[in-house]
């Protein structure tokens, strides 16, 4: 039996693989955020030449990839990426995903939309048949934060506004925004429910990658890994 850590470990190698062998040399590959994602870096670093550069979804894979030496080019400078690697918090069967645990949803779905491929890497826990169980990161201007909060609750949601683990200050984004954690959703519905949340005046962006889904899963099993194509 592998250990969740090490579910990881093996979508992430096989995440390098799958890259490797679909981008020709001297192409620019995206890059997403959190603890797989992290392994993935990790397993790419030693063919960071492999890539003429990457882009990245967060300041903290930017400094990961920096340290291991890959080119990190500023998003504005690219018009299209042939594939985008990330994890996900929940995954359901047509492979729309719900992103943005680790706080970086609003530059995750900027990258995710220049690329052609969205490749999703994760371990079991991830899948679901209907998502929600996991709380639907909202990330907003401050200002707004209590109006939109009294929107969410509308919709049924138990609103918490995160906060640093461990401490009692406000978790603040890389967009000097916040974020709405959303408890209690099922979403059955996640396209329409991705549109309606983007019109809430205050909100930057909603963790629903319902419009932009995954375009191939590599998911580590008892088994080991399972490559899943969503059309
Ligand atoms: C960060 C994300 C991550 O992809 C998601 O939270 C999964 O993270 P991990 O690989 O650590 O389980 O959306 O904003």
């Amino acid at each position: 039996m592998y250990t969740q850590d090490q579910l990881k470990a093996m979508v992430a190698e096989a995440a390098k693989d799958e890259v490797l062998k679909a981008m020709a040399p001297g192409g620019i590959l995206g890059v997403g955020t959190g603890s797989t994602a992290n392994l993935f870096i990790d397993a790419l670093a030693p063919h960071k030449d492999y890539f003429s550069g990457v882009i990245s979804s967060s300041q903290a894979s930017t400094e990961r990839l920096r340290k291991h030496g890959f080119n990190v080019l500023d998003s504005n400078a690219v018009n299209a990426v042939p594939m985008y690697v990330d994890g996900a918090d929940e995954i359901d069967p047509q492979g729309h995903m719900l992103k943005g645990g680790g706080g970086a949803l609003t530059r995750e779905k900027i990258v995710a939309q220049l690329a052609q491929s969205f490749i999703c890497i994760c371990d079991a826990s991830k899948q679901v048949d209907v998502m929600g169980k996991f709380p639907l990161p909202v990330e907003v201007i401050p200002m707004a934060q209590a109006q939109v909060t009294r929107e969410l609750e509308k919709l049924g949601g138990r609103v918490t506004l995160r906060q640093v683990k461990d401490t009692n200050q406000t978790f603040v984004t890389d967009n000097q925004a916040w974020i709405l954690d959303v408890a209690g959703l099922s979403i059955t519905d996640p396209v329409q429910l991705e549109s309606d949340l983007n019109q809430i005046p205050g909100v930057i962006c909603n963790g629903l990658f319902a419009r932009r889904k995954a375009n191939i899963l590599l998911i580590g099993e008892a088994q080991g890994v399972r490559r899943q194509i969503f059309n």
